[in-house]
């Protein structure tokens, strides 16, 4: 695919702060934040492929699976309308049916790219990893291409390499990279191609998420081990959040005039910090924070 999106090469921030001076470490934020307003941060690199992958199909019709608060439904509309093809969005909550009111601005938005929605029970959401299901969905729209919840996939993690890439070209010698996680493709694909001795951390914005480490390995697809997956700061779970993150965001955002989403980006910046307040870095490392974009669900 031809986007100038594509040679795009977003900001290496750096954060200045005192704490990070009485320790010997830097710390930068990557403001992937700013490659696209709508496709933003990761959803770029993650659809990327994909979308070159069913041009090379001949597939001009996208489905996807989300909640309402999906970036990655407002992605994928976005995605599909700047190049004329269609998109079927895939819902969880049939509850949300007949009650548009009670629509996020991520699912107005969505529609405002034409995107067409089915509204999914829960129970016939849960279905959405099962191959039977898939292929009586895929009979029902035969031209379409099928993309998992959260657009991960192997090529949305193939996707990351450019921003490997970015960043090795900004900043020699980084040493850790903190991102968000929700299906955990994106970390999958920043630890794949950054280099063994570099360690890719990623913070999960819902509760119990170790379940999501056997599928972020196979993503990676090798036995290498340059990842943690740090579960303990969900804030209370997905689309929760408390009033210390909401604290540490405002502090933040205001330091650093860089805006955070609340569901993804929040909840990484607050670990961050909880981290630097329980020592746990030490003189001479190169910190980078994966800005993963997001915001254009918090603004209509
Ligand atoms: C802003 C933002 N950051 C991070 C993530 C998590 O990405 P992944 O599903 O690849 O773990 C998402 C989810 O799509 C997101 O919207």
């Amino acid at each position: 695919m031809t986007s100038p999106q594509t040679e795009i090469t977003t900001p290496l921030q750096k954060l200045e702060d005192a704490r990070f001076d009485q320790i010997g470490i830097e710390v930068w934020m990557k403001r992937d934040d700013l490659n696209h307003p709508l496709i933003q941060g990761n959803k770029w690199h993650k659809l990327r492929l994909n979308l070159d992958q069913a041009a090379k199909q001949g597939q001009t019709q996208l489905i996807t699976f989300g909640g309402a608060y999906s970036n990655h439904i407002a992605a994928t509309a976005a995605a599909c309308y700047e190049r004329g093809w269609s998109s079927i969005g895939l819902i969880r909550g049939d509850e949300l049916a007949n009650n548009h009111q009670a629509w996020s601005l991520t699912l107005k938005q969505a529609q405002r790219h034409g995107m067409q929605f089915e509204f999914l029970d829960r129970q016939t959401y849960r279905l959405r990893h099962h191959q039977a299901w898939l292929d009586a969905l895929q009979q029902r729209f035969p031209n379409a291409y099928l993309l998992p919840e959260g657009g991960s996939n192997e090529f949305a993690v193939a996707g990351f390499e450019k921003v490997i890439n970015q960043l090795n070209q900004q900043c020699e010698g980084w040493t850790d990279l903190f991102c968000a996680v929700g299906t955990g493709g994106s970390l999958a694909g920043l630890a794949k191609y950054a280099s063994p001795n570099q360690t890719v951390w990623g913070i999960a914005s819902l509760k119990n998420a170790d379940y999501l480490k056997p599928q972020i390995q196979n993503w990676i697809g090798s036995s290498k081990q340059n990842w943690r997956l740090l579960t303990e700061f969900h804030g209370g779970g997905y689309a929760k959040s408390n009033s210390e993150i909401m604290l540490k965001t405002k502090q933040f955002e205001s330091k650093f005039q860089i805006l955070l989403d609340p569901i993804y980006t929040a909840k990484l910046v607050w670990a961050f910090n909880t981290l630097l307040e329980q020592n746990h870095f030490q003189a001479g490392q190169k910190i980078v924070l994966y800005h993963s974009g997001g915001l254009q669900g918090c603004t209509d």
